[in-house]
C-alpha cells in the first residue's frame, strides 16, 4: 500500500511539467526526500507499466539521485542534463527538470560552487530556470554588486518597464490597500492605482522617519490580515500555541511561497516559487517588482516594503522572512523561514540612492537625503 502510494507520488512528480509546476516542485521535493524511492529506480520495471510510466519513473529516479547526490555527482548531473539540452529539445522538460533539481542540490551543498556552475553555463541557462537568482549577475561575467557612481548614487534598472495585467482580484486588493494607507497617513493622491500608491508613499517619506514609515506599513498589514489571518497562520504554519512554540512546521516556508503569489500580485506583479539561498524550498522570486518599478526609490522599497514585511512576518505571523531586492533587475527574493540580517550588515543592499529616484531632489532640498538610502 505504502509502496503503491509512493509509486503514484513518483509518477505524479515526474509527469508534472517543470516550468510553472508549483505543485510539481513540492511533490517532487517530497518524493525526492523519501528514503523508500531509490529502491524503485531499479532497471527491472514491470512491462505492464507502459513506456510513458516507465519514462516517468526513470525521470523520478533521476530527481531522487540528484537529491541524494554528493556535490561532484550533482555537478555531473547538471552537466549531463545540459549536454542533453544542447543536443536536442525532444525531451527538454525532463532535462530542464533534472538540471534544476541537480542545481538546487549543488546550491544546498555549496553556494560558491553553485554560482561558479551558473557562470559556467551562462548563456545556455535561462535566468527563469535558475533555482535561485541571488548573486547571479544579469549579464554573464559582470559583477552582481550594484555600480556606485561618483555622487554615491547607484545605477537604475535598465530593463524595459513591464505593463502589468490586472485581474479583478488585483484591482480590488489594491483599492483596499490604498484605502488603508490613506487612513494611516491622512493623504490621498489623485493619481490612479499604483502610481497613486507610489506618490502617497513618497509624500509620507518626506515627513516621516524611517521607523514611522515601517510602523505605518505594519499597521496596514495588521488591518488587512486581522482578525483571522495571524492566529490561523501562527497555529497551522508557525506552530505557536499559547506560550508554546512547536514550529514552524516543515511545510510552512514552501506552502507560504506557494500560496502568496495570488494575493501578492497586485503589489509586486508576478512571482514564482523557487529555492532559498540555502538550497531549501520556501523561496519566492518576484520577476520585476511593480511597486519598485513605479517608485524607482530604494528608500520606499526598504522602509515601506522590505523591513515592515519582515517585521510583520516575524512578530505577527511567527515565521522569519528575508526580503532581498535586486535594484539592477527589480527582481526581489522572498525567503520564508530565513532569518534576515540587520540592514547595516547586509552587503547585498547598496548604500546610496538610486540615481533616477524622484524623491532624491525633494529630499536633498529637505536636507534629508540619507532618508532614501
Ligand atoms: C518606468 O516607469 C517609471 C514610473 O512610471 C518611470 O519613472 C521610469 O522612467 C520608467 N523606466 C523606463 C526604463 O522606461
Amino acid at each position: 500500500m505504502v509502496r503503491r502510494t509512493l509509486l503514484a507520488l513518483a509518477i505524479t512528480a515526474a509527469t508534472v511539467p517543470a516550468s510553472g509546476g508549483r505543485v510539481g516542485g513540492v511533490v517532487r521535493h517530497c518524493a525526492a526526500r523519501s528514503a523508500l524511492l531509490p529502491r524503485m529506480s531499479s532497471p527491472a520495471l514491470p512491462d505492464a507499466l507502459g513506456s510513458a510510466a516507465r519514462d516517468a519513473l526513470l525521470r523520478a529516479s533521476d530527481v531522487v539521485r540528484a537529491s541524494s547526490a554528493s556535490l561532484a555527482s550533482a555537478q555531473q548531473l547538471v552537466r549531463e542534463a545540459q549536454l542533453q539540452l544542447d543536443a536536442s529539445d525532444a525531451s527538454a522538460s525532463r532535462w530542464t527538470a533534472l538540471r534544476r533539481s541537480a542545481l538546487a542540490r549543488v546550491l544546498a551543498l555549496d553556494r560558491q560552487a553553485y554560482l561558479a556552475m551558473v557562470g559556467e553555463l551562462a548563456g545556455r541557462l535561462p535566468r527563469s530556470e535558475l533555482p535561485n537568482r541571488q548573486g547571479v549577475p544579469l549579464s554573464p561575467g559582470a559583477s552582481a554588486q550594484a555600480i556606485v557612481r561618483a555622487d554615491g548614487a547607484i545605477d537604475d534598472c535598465t530593463l524595459a518597464n513591464v505593463t502589468y495585467a490586472e485581474s479583478p482580484l488585483d484591482v480590488l486588493l489594491l483599492r483596499v490597500f490604498r484605502a488603508c494607507v490613506r487612513d494611516e497617513i491622512g493623504y490621498a493622491s489623485d493619481q490612479p492605482a499604483m502610481a497613486g500608491l507610489a506618490e502617497e508613499g513618497r509624500t509620507y517619506m518626506l515627513r516621516a522617519s524611517e521607523a514611522e514609515q515601517q510602523q505605518m506599513v505594519v499597521n496596514v498589514l495588521r488591518r488587512l490580515f486581522t482578525p483571522v489571518g495571524p492566529p490561523f497562520y501562527r497555529i497551522f504554519m508557525s506552530g505557536i500555541w499559547g506560550e508554546r512554540r512547536l514550529g514552524p512546521w516543515f511545510w510552512a516556508p514552501a506552502l507560504t511561497s506557494w500560496v502568496t503569489p495570488l494575493f501578492f500580485k497586485f503589489l509586486v506583479g508576478p512571482s514564482t516559487p523557487n529555492y532559498r539561498a540555502d538550497g531549501e524550498l520556501g523561496g519566492l522570486v518576484v520577476e520585476k517588482c511593480r511597486f519598485l518599478q513605479e517608485s524607482g526609490c530604494k528608500g520606499l522599497c526598504v522602509h515601506q516594503c522590505k523591513l515592515p514585511a519582515q517585521r510583520f512576518f516575524a512578530e505577527d505571523l511567527g515565521l522569519p522572512l528575508t526580503v532581498s531586492p535586486n535594484f539592477e533587475t527589480q527582481e526581489c527574493q522572498w525567503s520564508f523561514g530565513e532569518e534576515p540580517l540587520p540592514v547595516e550588515q547586509d552587503v547585498s543592499l547598496p548604500t546610496g540612492c538610486l540615481a533616477g529616484c524622484p524623491s532624491r531632489k525633494a529630499l536633498s532640498e529637505a536636507k534629508a537625503c540619507n532618508k532614501c538610502s
